[in-house]
């Protein structure tokens, strides 16, 4: 009896250690296997500035490497030629028409800290997916997908909204404001597309005068007249108060849910973004959990104030210097990876989000031999852009991915890594590239990609299923400056309006064997054209039968601040500076 007790005590606790045992591993692997993320999205860089995608002036030995050890995109899309409209797609994995983030006949983003546009609250992100799933999540950097509705402070457009945990950046932009010395501005820019476009001067002197007159005749009080003094007088003056306060108040750094510097110092944002993802890297690795980390530069957008140590070192002016310090800073990342031994299960991701800002000369990127660029939501030089994809256990060094593929895809792209089940209720546009990733050598899972200028069908490429072809029709055209693909009078093309050309017939190139788009496909003498056409003009039938109404959120209004939404540091001064010690940084190349 007391034999056969012990015998079973023993088995009883074999198996519980057994057990212990079982789940222990259970949990470690499940906390170990489960792959992390990296997103590193550069801000206006063109195709051209890198050196895997052809650069050999400008060093990017960092983002090469990332190609060397992964799968370089030779066509991976953007779904917008400007910040915030491309960047809500990344995140949604959906054309932005589907969620109102268009509007007017300028390719519109979010200019103010104190507008209340921006990403709508129904729309799902992938870094909410994955934080559903169990992930840390952070986003650092730039965001420009809005702040506040309705009182400064409500957050509702915040990061935090939608998927990350801690965000470390600025909610708005870089933008030519914020450099302390900037000869032209975001304000004189507004000024200018008012005067030109709305005329609001003349508009509104009309109504004073016609207002003053009724006054002579006696139909309204003195007091209707004053108050709409006032109020002509401050639409009036609004351009130069934006640029008086325009770095102040829209040049700001947040950390979660507070404003920690404004006007912020520039040419330290990358440096100490950079120590920031170094923390949470290794806060994540004692932490044992997997991680999503979007790193979002305001390299390579102007103004182009790197860190001195980057200052004149490069061969392309402070442009040069600031796509330098962007690669040293991913090259940090990087290094911080594999010191914590986390590449091997790390998906990470390189890209931009939109092409060179080629009107500004200089100061804008190369987006090599495409034609057109920022703000060209038709043209390849706006939308086609450098990106690679590293995760060692699934993508073969030296992979490269011809075929169309789209920065939307990114979304169902995570969502089949985290075996999570896509959105049910609204329309993905995104599609899953892991097999291209992973090297199958089959056709795009896009037939038709649409390419958007504002809330304006530019152009649609049709990849048929069978051949190995892409086509790309252009049905608007932008009206370029002469020997240019650029409108260096306007700043950027215009999506609609006097400024672009209606294509009747639509203008027809084979992009795999022309990308450059210098041989249309003849309309009348090549039979292939009326079938690819009349496919396309079909597929644009089914795509505009599944869009929506939605509220704009970029209309004429958003070019007024609504001083109740502006937030501010330290009321009424606006003035606060970030400490933060950079000396355990090796910085440079
Ligand atoms: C490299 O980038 C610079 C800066 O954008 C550009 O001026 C140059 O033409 C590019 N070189 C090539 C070969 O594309």
């Amino acid at each position: 009896m007391y034999y056969t007790n012990t015998r079973t005590h023993a088995f009883i606790m074999a198996r519980l250690v057994w057990f212990a045992f079982l789940s222990a591993i259970l949990t470690l692997s499940r906390g170990n296997d489960r792959p992390n993320f990296v997103f590193f999205v550069a801000d206006d860089l063109g195709i051209g500035d890198v050196g895997c995608f052809g650069n050999d002036t400008i060093r990017t030995p960092n983002i090469d490497n990332i190609a060397v050890k992964g799968a370089k995109l030779t066509q991976h899309l953007a779904a917008a030629a400007v910040c915030t409209p491309s960047r809500a797609a990344f995140l949604t994995g959906r054309y932005p028409i589907r969620y109102g983030m268009v509007g007017m006949d300028q390719p519109a983003t979010c200019i103010h800290m104190s507008e209340p546009s921006g990403l709508p609250r129904s729309e799902v992100t992938f870094p909410q997916l994955a934080k559903d799933h169990g992930y840390r999540t952070a986003l650092l950097g730039k965001w420009h997908l809005g702040l506040n509705c309705a009182w400064a402070g409500d957050h509702c457009h915040h990061p935090s909204k939608f998927g990350f945990d801690y965000f470390y950046g600025l909610p708005v932009s870089n933008a030519l404001d914020c450099d302390p010395d900037a000869k032209e501005t975001i304000g004189q820019r507004v000024a200018q597309i008012l005067s030109q476009r709305l005329r609001l001067v003349e508009i509104s002197t009309s109504i004073f005068v016609v207002i003053l007159a009724l006054k002579y005749l006696k139909y309204i009080q003195w007091k209707t007249v004053i108050l709409f003094s006032v109020f002509a007088s401050s639409l009036l003056a609004y351009p130069h108060l934006r640029q008086i306060g325009g770095r102040r108040l829209n040049c700001v750094m947040m950390r979660d849910d507070d404003i920690i510097e404004m006007p912020f110092n520039i040419s330290t944002i990358t440096p100490r973004m950079t120590l920031e993802a170094i923390k949470y890297l290794e806060e994540s690795k004692t932490a044992n959990e997997p991680f999503l980390l979007e790193v979002s530069y305001w390299n390579v957008h102007t103004a182009l104030l790197p860190y001195k140590e980057f200052r004149g070192k490069s061969r392309h002016g402070p442009y040069g210097d600031s796509v330098e310090e962007m690669d040293w800073s991913i090259g940090v990342v990087m290094a911080t990876l594999e010191r914590l031994g986390l590449t091997d299960n790390t998906f990470v991701y390189f890209t931009s989000d939109n092409g060179g800002h080629i009107e500004t000369g200089d100061e804008g990127g190369s987006n090599g031999i495409y034609k057109g660029g920022k703000g060209q939501g038709g043209s390849e030089g706006g939308i086609r852009m450098p990106t690679i994809v590293q995760w060692p256990r699934k993508i073969k060094p030296g992979t490269v991915v011809t075929e169309t593929t789209s920065q939307m895809d990114i979304f169902p792209t995570v969502a089949d890594i985290l075996k999570a089940p896509l959105p049910q209720d609204r329309v993905m546009d995104g599609r899953n590239i892991l097999p291209l990733l992973g090297g199958a050598k089959q056709p795009s899972p896009h037939d038709f990609m649409f390419h958007y200028c504002g809330e304006y069908l530019h152009a649609v490429r049709y990849r048929p299923r069978d051949g190995n072809v892409t086509w790309k029709a252009h049905f608007v055209s932008y009206n370029w400056d002469p020997g240019t693909t650029g409108c260096s009078t306007l700043f950027l093309c215009r999506c609609a309006g006097q400024e672009v050309t209606h294509n009747d017939p639509p203008l027809l190139y084979d992009v795999t064997n022309d990308p450059v788009e210098d041989r249309p496909i003849s309309a009348s003498s090549d039979p292939t054209y009326s079938v690819v056409i009349e496919a396309i003009k079909r597929a644009v039938g089914d795509h505009v039968d599944s869009l929506t109404d939605v509220e704009k959120q970029f209309g004429l209004s958003n070019f007024f601040s609504r001083p109740w939404l502006q937030e501010c540091c330290n009321f009424p001064f606006c003035d606060c500076q970030e400490n933060v010690d950079l000396s355990s940084l090796q910085i440079g190349g």
